[in-house]
C-alpha cells in the first residue's frame, strides 16, 4: 500500500462530502445525471492510488455456502485497506451498516462498499420458484414480486440482488431450470424485462431499488447432459437466435449488471470470453453497467485449462472485460503487479473501476452511504400483509392444472379428504432452492394449514405414508387406511428443495423414493376413489407412471412462504387454475432435449403415421411430450373461434393483425393465457416448427366472448440469418392463435 500525506487524506474527505451534498440536484433528467455522475467518479478516481482501484474490483462473502475452490474470511482487514468494492451474503441493517462503517470511516477515501446478495425469488416473504412464476404468464405479477423483493432487501441493506437468471434452460436435468423461465426465447425475455423493472425500479437512487444482475452470460442453461457446470458447445445460430436474446433484453431494460457463466463455450471459458463480453455485450449491444464474475470463476480458468495459473487467470479475465471478481482473490492478489509489470493495460483497471463507482453514484451511496441500512425502515418492511398476500396470489396463478379428469378438482368442503405425503405439512422444502433469506422453519404456510383454512379438522385424515427419498415402506399402511376411510384422496408429493437449483443436476427425472409406489399402493386399495396429485419439485419431471395413476395432477412447483394458501385456493376452486408450462415435461428422460419450438428436420414423421420407418421418431415412445409447453387447464374450458388475418398479405412495412375469439364455454369464471405462434416456413437458416410471437391472459366470466387481437411487424419476425444479420425474410409464415403449443397450423400469410 502507498504511503498518502494527512493533507492528501483530508482532501479526500472533504471531496467526497462534496459529491455527495451535490448529487440531489442532478436527478431532473438520466442524462444530465448521467454525465453530472461520470463527472464525479473522475473527480473521485483522481484521487485514487491504482491499489485502491483494484479494491473496488474485488468482492468477499461474509457468510454463507462455501461452494469454489477458494475461501477467504479475512474481509475484515481487506475492507479496512481498502481492498473490497462489494460484499455478498451479509445483510440486516445492522450487520451492513457495521462493515459499511470500516469502509467509510476506516479507509482513507472512505468509498462505500455494495452489498449484493441472491434475492432470486424474493427475500423474506418467498414467492414460488422462478420456473412456477414464469408458469403464471403474468408479467404484472413478476414484476410486482420483484418489487417486493427490492423494497424488503433494501430495508436490511442490500443493494444489489444477483437475479434475474435469464439462462434458457430444455434439460430438466440441469438443476438450475427452477431459476429461470424455462425454453422459450420470446417469453423469457418478456419475464426477463419484467424482472429488471422490478428490481430497480424507475430510480436507483431510491432506498427501495435495488441494481439487477442478468446471468449467467453465456450458453449455461446448455450444459452438456444437463450436468452443472458442464461444457457448452453451441453454433452461433443458436447462440443468437436462442441463448442471447434474454440477456439484450435485459441490456434493453437497463439493467445495471452482468454476471459470468461458470461454462466455456466453444472451448472458450465464459469469464475469460472476449467474444461474448467484448464484442457482443459491449461493443454490439453497448451495456456500459459493470460485469461481476460468478463465485470464484477466475480460479476456476485453471481448472478449465484455460490459464496457466491465478496470475494468468486474472489477466485474461480483465481483458475480456471482467470488471469485478467474486470471491476468487485473484484481482486482490495479481492485478495491481501485472499493471506494475505492463501485462495489464492500466487503462482496463480505470475502465472497470469507473463502471462500480458508476454504479454505487447511480444508488446515492456517496449522498449517505448508510441509507439503505435503517432498522426501524426493517422492522416495518419485512413480511408485511401486503406482501404475503401478493405472494399467496403468485402461489395459485403459478400452479398449472395438468390433468382433471372427471372433473376431480375443484375439492369441496363436504367431503372427507385423505391428505397423504411427505410434503403435505411440509413448512421447509416449500420455499424452494435459493429460498434467500425466508424463514425456513416456522413462517412459511404448509399445504395440509392451507386445506385447514377450507374445511375443518374432523375431514382431514392425515398419513405422511413415506419420506421423500429412500425406500422404507413402513408408513403406507397407515395412508392405506386413512384414504380407505376419507372420500378423495389428496397426495402432496415431489421433490427435495435441494435437489434442484445449483449443483443439483438429476440423471432420473422421476419422483424419487417409494412415493410412486406408494400412490399405486392407495390406487389398488380405493379403485374408485379420486386421487388428487400435489406436486412440489424444481424441474420438469418424468411423470408417464402418475398420469396414469391420478385422476387430476396439479404441479404448484415449490410455492413460497405462502405456497400452503396460494395450493388451497386453487383445490378448492376460490382461484381457478390459469398457470400454463413454459417448459416440457417430457414422457422420459431419453427424449430430452425436448422443447416446442424444434426444427422439423428433413425427415418429419408424417402427420397420419408417426410410426413409419425411416422418420425422425423414436422406436419406443411417441415424439410428442407427455405436457406440452404452453398446456395448462382450467375449471373451466376455453373455446377458440373467428381466426382472422387483416390481410394476407403483407408488406415489410406493415402490420398485421391476426384475432381469435376465446368464449369460456364451462361452469367456472377463470382466467385464459391465449398464445400467438408463428412458423416461417423456409429461411436462410431453418427455422423453428414454431415460435411464441406473443400473449395476453384474459379474464373470461362463464358464458362471455372475447375478441383478442396481436399485431406483427417485421421486427417481430427478424432472426439472425445465415450471416449472423438480424433480418426478416420474405415468404410464407404459419400463423395461430391457441391455448397450447400442441396444434397443427391452419392459416398463412406471406411477407413480400
Ligand atoms: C451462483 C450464482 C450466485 C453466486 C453468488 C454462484 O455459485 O452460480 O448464481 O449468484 O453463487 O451466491
Amino acid at each position: 500500500m502507498k504511503t498518502l500525506t494527512k493533507t492528501t487524506l483530508f482532501i479526500g474527505t472533504i471531496f467526497l462530502f462534496l459529491l455527495g451534498c451535490n448529487t440531489s440536484e442532478n436527478k431532473k433528467n438520466n442524462a444530465t445525471t448521467d454525465t453530472a455522475f461520470h463527472a464525479k467518479v473522475d473527480s473521485l478516481m483522481g484521487l485514487m492510488t491504482l491499489q485502491e482501484k483494484v479494491g473496488q474490483m474485488v468482492m468477499y462473502s461474509g457468510s454463507g455456502a462455501i461452494t469454489g475452490p477458494t475461501v477467504n474470511t479475512n474481509f475484515r482487514t481487506y475492507i479496512k485497506e481498502a481492498n473490497v468494492g462489494a460484499m455478498l451474503n451479509v445483510y440486516s441493517a445492522k450487520a451492513t451498516r457495521d462493515l459499511q462503517k470500516l469502509a467509510v470511516e476506516e479507509t482513507r477515501l472512505g468509498i462505500p462498499l455494495l452489498f449484493g446478495y441472491d434475492v432470486i425469488h424474493g427475500f423474506k416473504t418467498i414467492f414460488p420458484i422462478n420456473l412456477g412464476l414464469a408458469a403464471s404468464w403474468d408479467l404484472d405479477d413478476i414484476e410486482k414480486g420483484s418489487r417486493i423483493a427490492a423494497e424488503e432487501a433494501s430495508a436490511v441493506g442490500i443493494h444489489w440482488t444477483f437475479a434475474p437468471m435469464v439462462d434458457i434452460a430444455r434439460d430438466p436435468r440441469w438443476g438450475r431450470i427452477s431459476e429461470g423461465m424455462g425454453e422459450d426465447v420470446y417469453l423469457a425475455s418478456k419475464i426477463t424485462k419484467a424482472y429488471v423493472r422490478g428490481f430497480q425500479g424507475d430510480d436507483l437512487s431510491k432506498t427501495n431499488t435495488i441494481l439487477a444482475c442478468a446471468k449467467h452470460f453465456v450458453g449455461y442453461g446448455a450444459a452438456q447432459a444437463g450436468r452443472d457446470y458442464h461444457t457448452v458447445n453451441m453454433g452461433e445460430e443458436e447462440l443468437r437466435n436462442v441463448y442471447l436474446p434474454p440477456f439484450k433484453a435485459a441490456v434493453d431494460e437497463g439493467v445495471e449488471t452482468f454476471m459470468t457463466a461458470f461454462n466455456e463455450i466453444n472451448g472458450v471459458p465464459a469469464t475469460a470470453n472476449t467474444y461474448i463480453f467484448k464484442d457482443i455485450l459491449r461493443d454490439e449491444w453497448g451495456f456500459n453497467g459493470f460485469v461481476v464474475t460468478d463465485y470464484t470463476a477466475i480460479n476456476e480458468l485453471v481448472d478449465h485449462g484455460f490459464a496457466k495459473d491465478e496470475k494468468h487467470a486474472t489477466k485474461l479475465a480483465i481483458e475480456a472485460g471482467i470488471d469485478q471478481d467474486m470471491m476468487s482473490s485473484a484481482n486482490r492478489l495479481y492485478l495491481e503487479e501485472l499493471v506494475n509489470e505492463g501485462e495489464v493495460d492500466v487503462e482496463l483497471v480505470n475502465e472497470a473501476c469507473r463502471r462500480i463507482l458508476l454504479a454505487k453514484f447511480k444508488l446515492g451511496l456517496f449522498d449517505d452511504p448508510y441509507k439503505y441500512c435503517d432498522e426501524q425502515r426493517e422492522k416495518e418492511t419485512i413480511y408485511k400483509p401486503e406482501f404475503l398476500e401478493a405472494a399467496r396470489h403468485s402461489a395459485a396463478i403459478s400452479s398449472v392444472l395438468l390433468k382433471n379428469d372427471d372433473k376431480a378438482l375443484p375439492l369441496t368442503s363436504e367431503k372427507t379428504i385423505a391428505l397423504i405425503g411427505p410434503l403435505a405439512k411440509d413448512k421447509e422444502n416449500i420455499l424452494g432452492n435459493w429460498g434467500a433469506a425466508g424463514d425456513r422453519r416456522g413462517k412459511a404456510i404448509s399445504v395440509h394449514q392451507g386445506i385447514q383454512e377450507y374445511v375443518n379438522d374432523a375431514k382431514i385424515n392425515y398419513a405422511k405414508g413415506c419420506e421423500i427419498e429412500g425406500d422404507d415402506e413402513s408408513g403406507f399402511n397407515e395412508a392405506i387406511n386413512v384414504a380407505k376411510k376419507s372420500d378423495i384422496v389428496v397426495m402432496v408429493m415431489g421433490e427435495d428443495y435441494d435437489m434442484s437449483g445449483e449443483a443439483a443436476s438429476r440423471t432420473n427425472i422421476k419422483i424419487p423414493g417409494s412415493q410412486t409406489k406408494l400412490i399405486k399402493r392407495i390406487r389398488e386399495a380405493v379403485p374408485n376413489k379420486k386421487i388428487v396429485l400435489v406436486l412440489m419439485n424444481g424441474r420438469p419431471l418424468d411423470l408417464s407412471e402418475e398420469d396414469t395413476l391420478a385422476d387430476a395432477i396439479l404441479e404448484t412447483w415449490f410455492p413460497g412462504t405462502m405456497g400452503g394458501n396460494g395450493v388451497a385456493d386453487v383445490l378448492f376452486g376460490k382461484h381457478n387454475p390459469s398457470g400454463k408450462l413454459t417448459v416440457t415435461f417430457p414422457r422420459n428422460l431419453g427424449q430430452v432435449p425436448i422443447y416446442y419450438n424444434m426444427k422439423n428436420t428433413g425427415r418429419p414423421i408424417p402427420a397420419n403415421n408417426p410410426k413409419e420407418d425411416y422418420k425422425s421418431n423414436y422406436l419406443d415412445v411417441p415424439n410428442t411430450p407427455l405436457y406440452p409447453f404452453g398446456h395448462g387447464l382450467s375449471y373451466t374450458t376455453f373455446e377458440y373461434s373467428n381466426f382472422k388475418l387483416s390481410a394476407e398479405t403483407t408488406g415489410f412495412s406493415d402490420t398485421l393483425t391476426a384475432m381469435a375469439t376465446i368464449t369460456n364455454t364451462g361452469d367456472y369464471d377463470g382466467h385464459e393465457v391465449v398464445q400467438l405462434y408463428v412458423h416461417d416456413k423456409v429461411g436462410s437458416i431453418t427455422r423453428p416448427v414454431k415460435e411464441l410471437k406473443g400473449f395476453e391472459k384474459i379474464f373470461l366470466k362463464k358464458g362471455e366472448s372475447k375478441t383478442v387481437s396481436f399485431d406483427l411487424s417485421v421486427e417481430d419476425l427478424k432472426f439472425y440469418n445465415s450471416e449472423m444479420k438480424f433480418t426478416v425474410e420474405p415468404g410464407e409464415f404459419e400463423i395461430a392463435i391457441k391455448g397450447t403449443s400442441d396444434f397443427d397450423f391452419e392459416h398463412a400469410f406471406t411477407l413480400e
